[in-house]
Parts: C-alpha cells; structure tokens; sequence
C-alpha cells in the first residue's frame, strides 16, 4: 500500500511512524511533513488547506489511503473532495466535521441523545450573553463556537472575566469568526481525560485513555497551550470508567451522528472530565489528539493500518478495547515564549545519535536549513519515554530530554505526575 498522511506536526510524526510499521505498507508519503518525518516519509510540499492540489497528488501517486492529521481540513471537506474522486480517505465528512467545527452543534448533539456533558446556552448577541452570565453561578466556561486552534475556551472565576470573555469573543472577535456565536456553560470540576474511538460510523475500536498537560506551567499554571505532554494509559479512567465511556458517550454520539445523517467515520476523540458522578463531555474532536497519539500508538501493539483502513471503507474489521502494552509518557519541548510569541530558526543538538529503543523523538516544529535542524514552531519535538511502570516511562522520557538542547527550549517537569500520585494512592486504599 501506498499511504499519503496529511499534516506537520507531532501527531503526524506519530502516525507515520506508527503506519510505516505496518506489514502492509510499501510506502509513506506525508504532506507536508517536517524533518523527522523525513526521515520516515517522503514529504510533499503542499499544505494541507490545498484540498484541490493533494487530490491530485493521490490521484497521480496512486495512494491507496490518505489519513488526515489536523482538524481545519476536516471541517473544510477534504473527505469529501477524496471520496467524489473515489478516492479513499481516513477521517469524517465535513458534516460530521462539524461536532468539532460547532461548538453549540457538538452540545446539541448531546442534548439530543443524553451524553453526559455541562449545562450550557447559546448566544448570537452579546448583550443577551452578558444578562445570562450575570444570573448564573461562578466559575463559568465562555467558548468561541468555531475553531480557534484550542484556544477558544475562557474559564472565568468571576462574573467581571466572563463579561470580559464575551466582550473579547463576540465583540472584538479576537478568535475572528468563531465568535459569531459563544457557548457558555456550567464549569465541571474533575480531571480530564482523552478517549479516541476508530469508528466506521457504526463499530468501533476504542485506544486507550490518556491524559494532556494543556497549560504551559509545572501544576497546570498559566495559559492554556495545544498540549504540552500527555501520558497512556491514564489510571483515571480504569477499565470500568472505560466501558461507561463507551456506553454513555462514544456509542450515543456515532448512533446520534448517524440518525442526524452525518454518519461519523474517522477518529472521534472525547476530551473527558471525569466527575463525581461519572465521566462528561468537554467536548468532541474530529481527529486524534496531539500529543496524546505520541504516547497513545506506542503503548498498542495492533497494526492501525487495517483499522484505518476499514473505518475509512465503512467496514471496521474488529471492535473493541485496545490494551496498552506498556507506558508511554511524552514529554513536548517548546520554543521559548510558547504559546506567545517566540523565534524560529534555533539550532537544535542532540539527535544525531541514536537513542535506545525505549525513547522515541516525535518532530513537531522542526525543519532542516543548510543541512542543520533548527526549529521552526512553538512546540517543537514530543519525547516519548516508555517503560514497564509509569515512573520508568517518565525517567526514560526526561533522560532523552537532557540529552537535547536548543537556546530557549523549554518543557515542564512533571508530565505524569498525576498519574504516579493517584497509582499511589490507589495501592495505599489497596493495603488498607
Ligand atoms: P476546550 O477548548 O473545550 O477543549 O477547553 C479547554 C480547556 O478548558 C479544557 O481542557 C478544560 O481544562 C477547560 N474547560 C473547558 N470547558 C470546561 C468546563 N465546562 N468545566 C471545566 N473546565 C473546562
Ligand atoms: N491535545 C488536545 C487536542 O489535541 O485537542
């Protein structure tokens, strides 16, 4: 098979790497890739917003299965472009796109069908926005309802920041159009969670559950980023939370998309907080989870690519429960000034030698100039550490990490420690 992956970042580096295993494959092309998965693929110089030009692209290179990394794309349609073209591709049409593209869709859905999620309304006037958020009680979420690269959610601890939120949201529209329309709704407190389900609209194969570090500080401090490390599986979510996640939320939602008529094909990622009463929604996404694919594919030992491909062609060729192997902790190191400003083009030493097999390097903001790597976004590389237990995984990861550097890298210190806290505690209550 030739397969063509498209996107740049980590979670691409992931599923070529993990594509590029399969027995069945013969070749990978990544378009347009970075520098470490040039050294796994072939990368293409188109972006993944030319759906025209990437059709073409497959058409010409005879791909057998294209896999779409990043959501824009999604929600632009590329699926659709593909399948009118008869050609076949891994991901939800852009109607069923539209549980990630629409915020206030995404909970309508849940209304509709009972999944577990927070108390919400929805708002086209930012007047009538601000009298609701007076009446209700604080801390309050306020979310853009288009996408806003994982930026577009304001918690507020008081009724002054949620007027705020609204007044940046809708009316200076600092997420540009996704603020037409805002969601606000009730805060849930809990700890998350990120479930991914292959699906061919109807069976589904669930991975298992890991946990992002999204804000950029040790102890989940400060501005939330696009993840800056996540860890698999998380002991949150234990086999029994598991099975009511898939009951409760991932079985009614592709049951609720197909009786809407958007049949949902593709990854579909719950991001998940686990309450006192049981797991809800945070919300939906339309594709894999990044960094959570760099530790979730290196703990399974299944070869993805007939789950890709069946779930593509409308026929998943098993469901079910995938188990991790072993732990996986991937720790992202960013550029200086992440997720604000910050400079390119920083020279990066340390991964001209091999590193044991327990270390994998995931490129993400990296390019190559004048034969050099050097960075080239804000996060730039996820190292993954696996091991046998959670603290071996985090020791190998860290390890790795001390072993890379370029000027301003930066990256927090305790990815999976939540997870080593709550192991502990559990064989304490287990001794009792
Ligand atoms: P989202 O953009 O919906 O993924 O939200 C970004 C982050 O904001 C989530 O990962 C949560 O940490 C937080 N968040 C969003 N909605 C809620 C909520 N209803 N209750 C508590 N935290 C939330
Ligand atoms: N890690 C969060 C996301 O992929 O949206």
């Amino acid at each position: 098979m030739n397969v063509l992956v498209i996107g740049n970042g980590g979670r691409e580096h992931a599923l070529v790497w993990k594509i590029a295993r399969s027995p069945k494959v013969d070749k990978v092309y990544c378009a347009p890739g970075n520098a470490g998965i040039a050294e796994v693929a072939e990368c293409v110089d188109l972006p993944p917003s030319d759906l025209e030009g990437l059709v073409r692209f497959a058409y010409r290179k005879k791909i057998d299965l294209t896999v779409v990394g990043p959501e824009a794309p999604l929600v632009a349609g590329i699926v659709d472009a593909f399948e009118a073209q008869g050609l076949a591709i891994f991901g939800p049409s852009r109607k069923a796109a539209e549980i990630e593209g629409s915020k206030a869709f995404a909970k309508h859905l849940m209304q509709r069908y009972k999944i577990p999620t927070a108390r919400y309304a929805v708002f086209t006037d930012p007047g009538e926005a601000s009298e609701y958020v007076k009446r209700e009680p604080v801390p309050i979420v306020v979310k853009a309802d288009g996408l806003a690269a994982g930026k577009g959610s304001i918690v507020c601890r008081t009724h002054e920041e949620a007027l705020q939120a609204i007044q940046q949201i809708m009316v200076e529209r600092i997420f540009g159009r996704a603020g037409e329309r805002v969601v606000i709704e009730e805060f849930m407190v809990g700890e998350e969670a990120s479930i991914l389900a292959i699906t061919d609209g109807e069976r589904m194969v669930v991975m298992p559950p890991s946990q992002d570090h999204k804000p950029i500080y040790d102890g989940d401090q400060g501005p939330n980023t696009g993840g800056m490390g996540a860890y698999c599986p998380a002991p949150v979510v234990d086999a029994e939370m598991l099975e009511r996640v898939r009951r409760e939320i991932l079985e009614p939602a592709i049951r609720g998309m197909a009786l809407e008529g958007r049949s949902y094909r593709g990854c579909l990622y719950a991001g998940l907080m686990i309450t006192e009463v049981g797991p809800k929604v945070v919300e939906f996404n339309c594709r894999f989870g990044d960094p959570e694919t760099q530790a979730v594919l290196p703990t399974i030992d299944e070869d993805l690519v007939p789950l890709l491909e069946g779930a593509a062609a409308g026929k998943l060729p098993q469901e079910g429960i995938l188990e991790s192997r072993r732990w996986a902790v991937c720790v992202v190191m960013a550029s200086g000034g992440y997720p604000g400003p910050y400079e390119k083009g920083k020279v990066i030493q340390g991964l001209d030698r091999p590193f044991p097999e327990d270390v994998i390097i995931f490129h993400a903001g990296t390019s190559r100039e004048k034969g050099q790597l050097v960075t080239s976004g804000g996060r730039v590389l996820g190292v993954t550490g696996l091991g046998a237990t959670i603290s071996e995984a985090i020791e190998r990861a860290y390890w790795a990490v001390g072993k890379i550097v370029f000027d301003g890298a930066y990256y927090r210190k305790d990815i999976g420690q939540k997870a080593l806290r709550r192991l502990r505690v559990m064989a304490g209550a287990g001794r009792a």
